[in-house]
């Protein structure tokens, strides 16, 4: 399988999203996503880990006992791992590369399934409801964040137009859709929560930090190549966020106990 996060590509989005970073907001949006969230002893799934920030959040900051993070890209892991042990964390933290589909874990396994800006990537919701679902403990939670389409049934040209940019495998549910197949798959408590107006204002950031005065500094960093794909990507994102295309959002669910 072809990697879909290359090296430069990784270093762009770090440069906009902080170091070991593969989705926006850094620490305040996990505390977001986790509001009201216990994890104190708790042992976590976490659905597309990436580089590993996100897991030293979840055991640093906010508690949690285990955290078993899995993902389908080996140099992300390697990273991820190195990391860990740079922080002491290997004991609680471990990774797991896997291949696209069931998780392979025994049901009932996690007290919770974590999984932030991940299940884009990940075409049968359905299937992937229920897999979570499967592998949470009775009265275990399902918390979430994900790219949501909030469009027609026809994209506009500017939605496309970013999709091609971004170059990722992106399979896009409305927050609607999301919900009622939460709901079918068996979970209680479903909430959709829309950040689009949070990160309609974190979108000009992105753009801000590879542009005008920071031009020139990111491109010493980046590469030109680079950096004007970061530009015209996120140029193209704060378009379809502006017109609620794009959704960023907050997903929970609780498996009936
Ligand atoms: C946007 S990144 C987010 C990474 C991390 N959660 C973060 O916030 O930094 C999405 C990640 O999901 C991974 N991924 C894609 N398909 C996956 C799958 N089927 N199972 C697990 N991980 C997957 C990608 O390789 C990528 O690392």
């Amino acid at each position: 399988m072809a990697s879909q996060y290359p090296d430069d590509f990784v270093a762009g989005i770090e440069w906009m999203w902080g170091e070991g970073f593969l989705s926006p907001g850094g620490p305040e949006e996990v505390r977001a996503l986790l509001e009201g969230v216990d994890l104190t002893g708790c042992r976590v799934l976490d659905v597309g880990s990436g580089l590993g920030a996100v897991d030293l959040l979840l055991v640093a900051e906010h508690g949690a006992r285990e955290i078993v993070g899995i993902e389908v890209e080996p140099q992300l892991v390697a990273r991820a791992r190195q990391t860990v042990a740079g922080a002491g964390l290997s004991d609680r933290i471990r990774f797991e590369v896997v291949r696209p589909g069931p998780f392979p874990f025994p049901d009932a396994s996690f007290d919770v399934v974590f999984s932030k800006d991940s299940m884009v990537h990940i075409p049968d919701k359905p299937a992937l409801y229920g897999d979570v679902l499967r592998a949470l403990k009775p009265g275990g939670s399902f918390v979430a964040s994900d790219w949501l389409y909030g469009g027609g049934t026809e994209m506009s040209q500017t939605m496309t137009a970013w999709l091609e940019i971004v170059h990722l495998d992106f399979k896009m549910e409305t927050p609607e859709n999301s919900a009622e197949a939460m709901r079918r798959a068996g979970f209680a408590d479903v909430v959709v929560r829309d950040r689009n107006s949070w990160y309609l204002a974190q979108v000009q950031d992105e753009i801000d930090c590879v542009s005008g005065a920071n031009f020139e500094r990111a491109v010493a960093a980046l590469g030109r190549e680079t950096v004007e794909h970061r530009i015209k990507s996120s140029s193209l994102k704060k378009e379809v966020v502006a017109r609620g295309e794009l959704r960023p959002c907050h997903l929970r669910g609780r498996k009936p106990s």
